[in-house]
């Protein structure tokens, strides 16, 4: 039993391995339906990023039953079971309790040939770094919160956060990668550290060239950023180091924890065009080249 990611491996045979993971969480977008589906492609999030093919989920459910009306229980796990066939993943049970505060998400199940495993820790030096979804969801869903945020910004990072990582996933699987994390608590950053450690590689981000949501500058200046954000830059702060010509508030945006962001690959850069194509034709327009590895410092991130 490994640790890989936050998800655990279990190798049954030489070409079978079992990955299990469990996320859940409490409402980030106010429409149950859309939570339902957001909840799920996150959950599944892991699996993809390791190159695997999930198989099975079980759904947790924790609900105020006395204070929350069931039927918004019934469409958030709609958006569940619906995200899940689109995913091609039975959707076999679940266990629900009463709980002060609702909590949604699933447990799942896939496999994955241990020989083709995808982790973070591959990257080569010399690797071209792709990030296939843009950053701010916690920003953003801050600002939803505090009622800042418009109609159309949140229907925007919406449509994103429920969108699966598969076709992503199988793309950077028939191309061939080195490394692979899916973009998530830890930010852009932590995720960049985690990869830049487990391979042993350091990290050159062109921040121009990182896809953001917009609006999200005028939300940190009116200080809309999530608690994790700044726990992020108190864990990983020492290991980045920014030149000047990055703004401060993108610095801010490169920590924010992210809800079912991107999978950010390393790959060899004379594979790192086609795949990018591909990626774009397969419908993930926002894609882009973000950065390298490099040799030194190891385990520490440059943005410029
Ligand atoms: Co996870
Ligand atoms: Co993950
Ligand atoms: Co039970």
């Amino acid at each position: 039993m490994e640790s890989l990611d936050d998800a655990g491996v279990y190798k049954l045979t030489d070409d079978l391995a079992i990955i299990q993971t469990v996320d859940f969480f409490t409402p980030i977008v106010d429409n149950p339906y859309d939570f339902g589906q957001i909840a799920a492609a996150n959950a599944l999030s892991d699996v993809y990023a390791m190159g695997g093919k999930p198989l099975t989920a079980l759904n947790i459910v924790c609900f105020p039953i006395k204070k929350m009306d069931i039927s918004v229980l019934k469409d958030i796990l709609k958006g569940g079971i619906d995200k899940m066939m689109e995913a091609g993943v039975a959707l076999v049970g679940g266990h629900s309790i009463d709980d002060a505060e609702l909590k949604y998400g699933l447990s799942v199940t896939g496999v994955v040939d241990p020989r083709n495993m995808v982790t973070n820790a591959g990257a080569k030096v010399g690797d071209k770094l792709i990030l296939t979804k843009p950053l701010g969801t916690g920003i953003i869903g801050t600002a939803l919160k505090a009622g800042k945020a418009s109609k159309e910004l949140v229907a925007r990072v919406t449509r994103y956060m429920a969108a699966l990582n598969k076709k992503a996933s199988v793309l950077m699987r028939e191309v061939g990668v080195h490394a692979c994390t899916d973009i998530t608590g830890f930010g852009f950053l932590g995720h960049s550290c985690q990869l830049a450690e487990g391979s042993g590689v350091g990290i050159k981000i062109d921040s121009n060239s990182v896809p953001i949501f917009p609006e999200v500058e005028e939300f940190i200046r009116q200080s809309l950023v999530p608690g994790g954000l700044n726990r992020n830059r108190e864990f990983y702060g020492k290991k980045v180091e920014f030149s000047k010509q990055v703004p401060e508030y993108l610095q801010d945006v490169f920590f924010d924890p992210q809800t079912s962001g991107g999978l950010l690959i390393s790959l060899a850069p004379e594979k790192a065009g086609s795949l990018l194509n591909k990626l774009k034709e397969a419908g993930i327009p926002e894609t882009a080249i973000v950065g390298e590895t490099i040799g030194k410092p190891r385990g520490k991130i440059t943005v410029d």
